[in-house]
């Protein structure tokens, strides 16, 4: 889908300078996965990444607008990092900028599980991310992640909390070695940012700590009296499952979780439905319905190696736009802002409704984003009318037993609708203006456990529309269809089988706080992105024909199958992964007309990649990869249980077995 738009004079030096822009970004000039594995001694690291629209950060140190500014933030081995973070300062950068993007970039060498990291400046999370698992050979990785979201943050001294909890002991061997910098420069034509920015934390930073909440057993909320001239505000969630609800769109029923007792063991509750609330002043003022993510050592680690899962490096956030409420935000008086997690409670019968706590773990914090006016005026108008009726659930289960009375298969089903509508009026000293907030969401999960457990099956689709007043507009869907089965021996050796078929589909229109990827192809003075800041006649050409998007329409799938054992003196997990991604321009005014920006297409294969094509803006172009079966990297699956890895069955490697099992 070439957009007809794109002048094929402009192809090739779009091409040139696009390839060295994704090469830098999406580390893809590894020429290592080319080479054939002779006799070379020294193994070379295994490149993980994860697949995302390219970043674009410029090159040299200055351009006609203003120097281009690097910054170490952190360079730390994160090893026996448990409740110890890096702490580390900051300073803004000697010069002024309007773009902000970071590199973290890990290598690590041993056996360790799949660890969350949070990053702070000062209470506020701007960052969570989580680990590849290293290999005996050693693994590396980089991510780029735009950060321009938090120039207000970035214009003043701050203290880096970043908080990733590793243990290293004989059996778990592997640190993370972690580089963090941060790039700041100055494009023409930015998107105005938000001038407060709040947290929605345990604001621990004064103590060197993190600053997330962890669900149910803390109360997750804070209170603030706003700026009075606020005219915009949003409030982003940051949320995540950990141990019992790392899988929680596997999760069954409170009445059921006891079906397979003695093959499966306790099965984790409060139904496969998540829904994060942000309450204001304790009314409902938006929610977010968890994309399932998937860490790198969940469901069989062969998925995830060197492909990882979608989002797993840069855990995305959900913007809600709380705007009608600010007459009342901004009465000069104390408001409350809190984050909930809610699950099921069934009856038994077949009815169920919202919970108000869920099993152990979540980590949330949310974000506060204000933009004001520019002078001293107050922000009034009409209180919100606030329509937010429950939700309509309906579930199902059914339960079959062998002929001496054993449970054999428990099956449940889980539909959700809601709709959210929060309406005001707002007079600022540009006049007055109508504020609303809209969601509509839909959910349907169903779940299958056969075999007495030993299989399951779960097929999960979430949709989502979110409109603001503002001309924001989200549409969303993430569908999830994994199967899975394990088996335990007498000896205690495991292994697990996996496939899984998952998607996100992500449009997002209008002003977001987040950017969209869309910034990085609004190229309206290209001279700042080419190699050496020179303005070329052909990429003024370019410039000229490319419109100025203000959509962007992201739709992944990933499918997958892979292996995992683990036994007396040998563990392996292999498997196939395929990524497809397409990253699309559209215009408000005609979003059915597209630009496909960015494609990928990606497959790897017992650890190598062996397909990898993208197209840049209508260019393709091939990566060297490699052959199936060369660059497998020395195993270090061990270690690791069941549980920890589905979210069923034992809980510990058994005893002469390698690992704890723990995490
Ligand atoms: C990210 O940083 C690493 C080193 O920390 C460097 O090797 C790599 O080239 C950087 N990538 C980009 C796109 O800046
Ligand atoms: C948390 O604290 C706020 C403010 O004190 C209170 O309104 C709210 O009910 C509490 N939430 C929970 C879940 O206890
Ligand atoms: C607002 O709430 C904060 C935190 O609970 C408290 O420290 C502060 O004193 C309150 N301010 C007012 C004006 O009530
Ligand atoms: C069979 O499943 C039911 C419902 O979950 C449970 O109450 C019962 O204990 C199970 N039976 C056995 C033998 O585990
Ligand atoms: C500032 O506020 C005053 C009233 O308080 C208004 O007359 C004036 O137009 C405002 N200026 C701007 C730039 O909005
Ligand atoms: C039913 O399942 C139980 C528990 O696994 C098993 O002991 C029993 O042999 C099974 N009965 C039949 C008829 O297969
Ligand atoms: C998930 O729902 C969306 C929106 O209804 C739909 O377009 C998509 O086909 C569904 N995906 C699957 C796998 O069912
Ligand atoms: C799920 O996996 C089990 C065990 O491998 C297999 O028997 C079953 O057919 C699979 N189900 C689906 C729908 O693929
Ligand atoms: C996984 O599949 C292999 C065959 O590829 C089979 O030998 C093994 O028993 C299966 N394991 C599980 C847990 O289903
Ligand atoms: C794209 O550039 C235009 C100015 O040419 C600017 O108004 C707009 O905000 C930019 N959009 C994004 C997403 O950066
Ligand atoms: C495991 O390896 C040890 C040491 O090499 C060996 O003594 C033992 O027999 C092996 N066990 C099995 C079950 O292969
Ligand atoms: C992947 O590895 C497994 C186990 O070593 C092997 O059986 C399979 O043939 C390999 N697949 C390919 C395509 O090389």
């Amino acid at each position: 889908m070439l957009p007809a738009i794109i002048n094929s004079h402009c192809l090739l030096c779009l091409y040139v300078f696009m390839l060295q822009w994704a090469a830098n970004a999406l580390s893809l000039q590894n020429p290592d996965h080319a080479l054939p594995k002779r006799q070379t001694p020294a193994p070379t690291p295994l490149v993980d990444f994860q697949v995302y629209e390219p970043v674009l950060t410029p090159s040299g140190t200055s351009d006609q607008y203003g120097c281009i500014y690097t910054q170490t933030l952190m360079s730390y081995v994160f090893s026996n990092s448990y409740g110890a973070p890096f702490v580390g300062e900051y300073t803004p950068p000697p010069c002024s900028f309007n773009r902000v993007t970071m590199n973290f970039t890990v290598t690590s060498q041993g056996r360790q599980f799949d660890r969350l990291g949070l990053m702070y400046l000062g209470d506020i999370e701007v960052f969570r991310t989580s680990t590849a698992e290293p290999s005996a050979n050693g693994i590396v990785w980089t991510y780029v992640k735009e950060m321009e979201q938090y120039n207000a943050l970035w214009e003043k001294d701050q203290k880096v909390i970043f908080d990733l909890g590793n243990i290293v002991n004989e059996v778990y061997t592997g640190p993370y070695y972690t580089t963090l910098t941060a790039t700041f420069f100055t494009i023409p034509n930015s998107r105005p940012t938000a001038d407060t920015i709040l947290p929605i934390s345990a604001e621990q930073s004064a103590e060197n700590k993190g600053s997330a909440f962890s669900v149910p057993g803390q109360n997750a909320s804070v209170s603030y009296t706003l700026p009075q001239n606020t005219e915009r505000a949003v409030i982003s969630l940051s949320a995540c499952g950990q141990a019992t609800e790392e899988f929680w769109y596997t999760n069954a029923f409170n009445s059921e979780v006891n079906t397979f007792e003695s093959t499966a063991g306790t099965l984790y509750g409060f139904s496969p439905f998540r829904e994060v609330q942000l309450l204001i002043d304790g009314q409902l003022a938006g929610v977010s319905w968890p994309f399932p993510i998937i860490f790198t050592g969940g469901i069989v680690p062969g998925f995830w190696r060197p492909i990882v899962g979608i989002d797993a490096f840069d855990l995305r956030q959900h913007e809600i736009d709380i705007s009608p409420f600010l007459p009342r935000l901004c009465d000069g008086e104390n408001h409350t802002f809190e984050i909930r997690v809610a699950g099921l409670n069934d009856d038994g019968a077949g009815h169920a409704t919202l919970s108000e706590v869920v099993g152990s773990y979540w980590v949330v914090t949310g974000t506060i984003f204000l933009f004001s006016a520019t002078n001293e005026s107050v922000t009034t108008g009409t209180s919100p009318s606030i329509d937010t009726p429950l939700p309509e659930i309906q579930i199902s289960s059914s339960i079959t037993t062998n002929s001496t009375g054993a449970n054999e298969t428990l099956t449940y089903n889980t539909a959700v609708t809601r709709d959210i509508a929060i309406t005001s009026t707002i007079k600022t000293a540009s006049g007055s203006k109508k504020a609303s907030w809209t969601q509509s969401l839909s959910y349907s999960n169903f779940n299958s456990l056969t075999d007495q457990g030993f299989v399951q099956l779960t097929i999960q689709n979430t949709t989502g529309s979110d409109l603001s007043s503002s001309g924001y507009a989200n549409t969303y869907s993430y569908p999830l269809d994994v199967n899975s089965s394990f088996s335990v021996d007498q000896q205690g050796e495991l292994g697990i089988n996996g496939t899984l078929s998952r998607g996100l589909d992500f449009n997002v229109f209008g002003p977001s706080v987040f950017p969209s990827g869309i910034q990085n192809f609004n190229i309206t003075t290209p001279s700042f992105f080419s190699p050496e800041g020179a303005l070329t006649p052909q990429l003024i050409q370019l410039s000229a024909s490319l419109p100025v998007f203000s959509g962007a329409l992201l739709t992944t799938t990933q499918t997958a199958s892979a292996e995992y054992f683990s036994g007396i003196n040998k563990s392996y997990s292999f498997g196939t992964t395929t990524q497809d991604f397409h990253f699309q321009g559209a215009q408000i005014n005609s979003p059915d007309e597209t630009y496909e920006l960015y494609e990928r297409h990606v497959m790897a294969i017992n650890s190598s990649v062996t397909v990898d094509e993208q197209t840049l803006a209508g260019e393709t172009f091939g990566i060297p990869v490699a052959q199936p079966g060369e660059n497998v990297p020395a195993p270090a699956f061990d270690g690791f249980s069941v549980r920890s890895l589905l979210g069923r069955g034992p809980g510990q490697p058994k005893a002469g077995l390698i690992g704890g099992g723990g995490s």
